[in-house]
């Protein structure tokens, strides 16, 4: 592992702000002397500026799960890039597999927002990752290139070491269904190999893997050569899970 590992928790559309405040002053304690991983946990909009108080001093950083690439204007119910540094993120998931299955997500629309999220001093993590039945026709190779190259157009080579790739099986994602050892380093290499291609800071690109992470099966997968990270649903939602992924980071 060539930089310093990066394990996010994607709340998702869980906790209002009083149960993501039980979350953190649980989280808290348990990370506080792991030294050695970045920590970040993505709570939903309305629970950023609780969590970026209570976070402040801590080693957990608060990200967003998604932004709009335009500063302001007419866009109903979307938040900007300047909203989420006004509140103190500094970091911002985009492209997430289910804002790109339930919410339109395009590969163009995509490239607009990482450039966008770069200036504006954010650590972006971008989600790229195949379908069940785009890995089974032999695709998922394909795929990850189309998701890189579009998602990246706009990016200048030296900045790929500023932005974080999350490799997400969808068909893992939620199920279960982690991937296998295999599968996580062959499709992590993969796509640093496509970054590499454009950019010699490719080697110090953060690329993490998610889907089902666990406690029990994180350290294992952190462990892989091509994998710097954990980007964790279901199990962050725990203190003791997330805390424990994050200490498997550094094993
Ligand atoms: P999961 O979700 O850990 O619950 O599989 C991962 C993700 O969607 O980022």
């Amino acid at each position: 592992m060539p930089c310093v590992p990066l394990v996010a928790g994607n709340w998702k559309m869980n906790k209002t702000v009083a149960e993501a405040e039980q979350l953190i002053q649980a989280l808290l304690p348990r990370v506080a002397s792991l030294d050695g991983v970045e920590i970040a946990i993505c709570p939903p909009f309305t629970a950023l500026r609780a969590m970026i108080d209570s976070a402040f001093g801590s080693r957990v950083a608060v990200f967003a799960q998604n932004m709009h690439e335009a500063d302001h204007g007419a866009f109903t119910g979307e938040i900007s890039v300047p909203m989420l540094r006004d509140v103190g993120v500094s970091g911002v998931i985009i492209g997430h597999s289910e804002r790109r299955a339930y919410f339109g997500e395009t590969d163009e629309r995509l490239a607009s927002k990482l450039p966008v999220a770069l200036d504006a001093g954010l650590q972006p993590i971008l989600c790229v990752g195949e379908s069940e039945s785009q890995r089974l026709a032999g695709e998922t190779e394909s795929l990850l290139r189309r998701q890189l190259e579009a998602a990246f157009a706009n990016v200048e080579p030296e900045r790929y070491a500023d932005v974080a790739i999350a490799y997400e099986p969808i068909w893992a994602i939620g199920t279960g269904r982690v991937a296998t050892l295999e599968q996580a380093q062959e499709a992590c290499a993969f796509a640093r190999s496509v970054l590499a291609e454009s950019s010699e800071e490719a080697e110090r690109t953060r690329i993490l893997y998610g889907g089902s992470v666990t406690a029990e099966n994180a350290a294992e997968l952190l462990a892989l050569p091509d994998v710097d990270g954990a980007l964790v649903g279901g199990a962050s939602l725990s203190a003791e899970s997330f805390a424990a992924i994050c200490a498997g980071a550094l094993l």
